[in-house]
């Protein structure tokens, strides 16, 4: 089939590019001209394992191609895919004007009938407003399909690829029919239903994850004041199949370009139709208390003066795989050790160019590698699950710290291990009155 995705960041390229894997004849728009003359010239705008090798062999092929024109080639494409932003408003609103610029310039230059499927993450009713917004310029025959994203950063192609589920939310069975012929080489279910409940189930799934990541960081307080070990009961709770291991990992909370705005959306537009989610506004607070907690558990660690102490800060990426910094509990932390006066050095595998951005005038020294990061601090951060940060030669840490203490916002490893190496080890939710995890 021909398909047209427009938006080509980290939803839009994933698909596009599985898209084309899969069979497909793909042409990924977007309107930044930097980004598309970047990927015709093979090089790939973003940090996803197992991307470009894929970008490059589709390309090679010719079932991938990119453009900054979408009326050049909409008369040729099957399905368009509608894969772009919807940031938050300031009012905690998703922000939906990049999805009626696309729907407005697909209504204009329609000539035949084509399934317009939104993959970007919109509120209840959105596909109903697109299908308004085009029909105000073409009168002949489309659909508009809701078919959400699921895949998480860092694990994209392998997620996009083997889902737990497609959701085609679908008005009609032929644009129903079409979304199963473009998922055809997909595993995983495909479930069909209402644009409506499609939409929904987007919100829905990542309000829950996010319910459960603030839930344990709620059950890891406890644990400090009563004495008990998160990670146990983390373990101990996710035995029971009805609730499941994942999203039970205590921490300094969740960010990313995701969760928080659509919680927050999910919030709003509950109230929008006149019902107040208690539950999802303690959801948001638990989450942002959580990073302050941290910051707080540091600050009482230096007697509250933070002026002059040099804090190491480990990751900047909101989560390790990525060079996603959107809403990152960790560059929230660097930001707020800097603005107390502490004198921060920070080291992230991919995300420390978003991270300088983001943290424009603001005091940070960005390190080359882990160990530079960590040169003579009085505390070293871990703020991001980089994997190769359990891998590092804590040993040789110890010895270029000027003191030898740890605070891992990401619990990543076990107490004992960071003794071994003299260093004092503070996580989250196991350094209780009566834990033995202090050194
Ligand atoms: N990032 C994720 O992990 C993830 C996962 C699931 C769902 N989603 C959802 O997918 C959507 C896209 O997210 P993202 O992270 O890929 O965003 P992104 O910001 O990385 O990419 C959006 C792209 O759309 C382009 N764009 C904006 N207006 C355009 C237009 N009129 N025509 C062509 N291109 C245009 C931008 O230039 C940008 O490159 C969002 O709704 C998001 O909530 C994201």
């Amino acid at each position: 089939m021909n398909i047209t995705v427009v938006g080509t960041g980290y939803v839009g390229l994933v698909s596009g590019t599985c898209l084309a894997e899969i069979g497909h004849s793909v042409t990924c728009v977007d309107i930044d001209e930097d980004k598309i003359k970047r990927l015709e010239k093979g090089e790939i705008p973003i940090f996803e394992p197992g991307l470009d090798a894929l970008v490059l062999s589709n390309v090679r092929v010719g079932r991938l191609k990119f453009t900054t024109s979408l009326p050049d080639v909409i008369d040729k494409t099957d399905v368009i895919v509608i894969a772009v932003g919807t940031p938050s408003r300031p009012d905690g609103h998703a922000d939906l004007q990049y999805v009626y610029a696309v729907a407005e310039q697909i209504g204009q230059n329609l000539k035949k009938y084509t399934a317009i499927v939104n993959k970007s993450t919109v509120p209840v009713g959105t596909g109903k407003e697109v299908e308004d917004i085009i029909r105000k310029n073409y009168s002949g025959e489309f659909s508009v399909v809701s078919c959400p994203e699921f895949l998480r950063e860092g694990s994209a192609v392998e997620d996009f690829m083997k889902p737990d589920r497609v959701v085609i939310g679908a008005r009609d069975d032929r644009a129903a029919q079409v979304l199963l012929e473009v998922f055809k080489g997909i595993r995983g279910e495909k479930l069909v239903t209402t644009v409506e409940s499609a939409e929904l189930i987007k919100y829905a799934s990542n309000a829950f994850l996010a319910t459960k990541i603030s839930f344990i960081n709620e059950i890891a307080q406890i644990c400090e004041r009563a004495g008990a070990d998160i990670e146990e009961v983390a373990y101990g709770i996710g035995l029971d199949s009805r609730i499941g291991p994942r999203f039970l990992k205590a921490g300094i909370g969740w960010g990313g370009s995701c969760f928080p705005k659509d919680v927050e959306a999910l919030d709003q537009m509950a109230g929008m139709y006149g019902y107040d989610f208690k539950l999802l506004s303690a959801v948001i607070e638990v989450n942002n208390d959580q990073r302050k907690h941290f910051v707080a558990k540091v600050m009482e660690h230096f007697e509250g003066k933070l002026t002059g102490k040099k804090i190491a800060i480990l990751g900047l990426a909101f989560k390790g795989n990525t060079d996603d910094i959107r809403e990152s509990a960790a560059v929230d932390i660097v930001r707020m050790f800097a603005e107390n006066g502490a004198d921060v050095s920070a080291f992230d595998y991919e995300a420390t160019k978003n991270a300088q951005r983001a943290l424009e005038g603001v005091a940070v020294r960005y390190a080359e590698d882990p160990y530079d990061c960590v040169n003579g601090a009085d505390v070293v951060v871990i703020a991001t699950e980089w994997p190769q940060f359990i891998e590092l030669d804590w040993a040789k840490v110890a010895r270029l710290v000027a003191n030898p203490v740890i605070f891992d916002g990401r619990n990543l490893f076990q107490p004992e291990r960071m003794r071994e190496h003299g260093l004092t080890y503070i996580s989250i939710g196991r350094n209780g009155e009566f834990g033995d995890q202090k050194s």
